[in-house]
């Protein structure tokens, strides 16, 4: 695959050659040729250079690297002075035992995004959660805490955005997959003795969810055009929210049902953002522009 991997994007011959000026950043996928977190930390990055210029020194580069790569590549980042660096599929449990210390959410997540190099440690946290409540509070004006949700699907994905709510203090949690036994680990794993927790099939969850209930597309299907729907969307109680995790495509066949029977939706863009403005408030120590990240991602989609 890093035959002719473009412009920018690295492999690992090429970190191990590259020289960094100033303060290096980079995301970590394999494949990462097409991801957005570039042009997003990019644009980010020089607005904060607008106002403090040391920010003019930081960048961001796309490493498109294998799991049997990842401990030389952490290695030499460290050596290369990275201050931090985003994981992505196939990394974000892969990544775990080379980590020093991790933030307990993420660690209940089972799973990291971003990775910091502070005092010759390398610490891990994830800020998908993060970005789920940020991007939930957006687009329909309520918080976590609180609701009651519905969580299809039971992957890494699922795993993170269950473990936010019950950091959340949401109501309740129905975490519902094809798999149930792969739901009923997450209960297990999640469970804290507050939040009501419970697994169900795909099939069931329909009927045990309450009017006004968050919706959340965890699963994979509706990346691809001929997918089916992670649930029927005609068996809904009224009033619920729906989200899908997806943002490419824009409109999951998910999120296009629910719009024609009127529920409120949205698409995974928002999360994208808003887990991108925490990893690099993580990083710098300063607040960033969410609006900035998202005209970057938009223009960066469209292209
Ligand atoms: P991620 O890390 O992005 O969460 P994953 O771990 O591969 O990805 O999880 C994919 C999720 O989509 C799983 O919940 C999976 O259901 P199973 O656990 O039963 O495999 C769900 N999924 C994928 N394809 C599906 C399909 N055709 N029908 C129903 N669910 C599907």
């Amino acid at each position: 695959m890093s035959e002719s991997l473009p412009e920018g994007v690295l492999d690992l011959a090429g970190l191990r050659e590259a020289t960094f000026s100033g303060i290096p950043l980079g995301v970590v996928g394999w494949p990462v040729r097409h991801s957005v977190s570039p042009a997003m930390h990019t644009a980010a990055l020089a607005t904060l250079a607008q106002t403090d210029p040391a920010f003019s020194e930081w960048h961001y580069t796309a490493f498109e690297l294998q799991p049997s790569e990842l401990p030389e590549a952490i290695a030499l980042f460290r050596a290369k002075g990275f201050r931090g660096i985003n994981v992505t599929v196939p990394h974000k449990v892969e990544v775990l035992p080379l980590l020093d210390e991790i933030d307990s959410v993420a660690e209940k997540m089972g799973a990291v995004n971003t990775l910091v190099f502070e005092d010759g440690k390398l610490i891990g946290y994830n800020s998908d959660g993060y970005g789920i409540e940020c991007a939930v509070k957006e687009a329909f004006g309520c918080n976590l805490r609180g609701q009651s949700v519905l969580l299809l699907g039971a992957g890494g994905a699922s795993r993170a955005a269950a473990a936010q709510c019950v950091e959340s203090g949401v109501r309740s949690l129905i975490i519902a997959n094809r798999t149930l036994e792969k739901a009923q680990k997450i209960v297990e794993q999640i469970s804290d003795g507050e939040v009501q927790i419970q697994a169900a099939t795909s099939s069931d969850a329909a009927s045990q969810i309450e009017s006004g209930t968050l919706v959340i597309n965890a699963t994979s299907l509706g990346l691809r055009a001929e997918d089916s729907l992670p649930i029927e969307v005609g068996e809904l109680p009224e009033g619920c929210l729906l989200f899908d995790m997806i943002y490419n495509p824009a409109e999951t066949p998910f999120l296009l049902a629910g719009r024609m029977r009127g529920y409120p939706v949205s698409n995974g863009l928002g999360m994208l953002v808003h887990q991108g403005v925490r990893s690099l408030e993580i990083w710098t120590g300063r607040e960033v522009d969410p609006q900035v990240m998202r005209k970057a991602c938009e223009k960066s989609l469209s292209t």
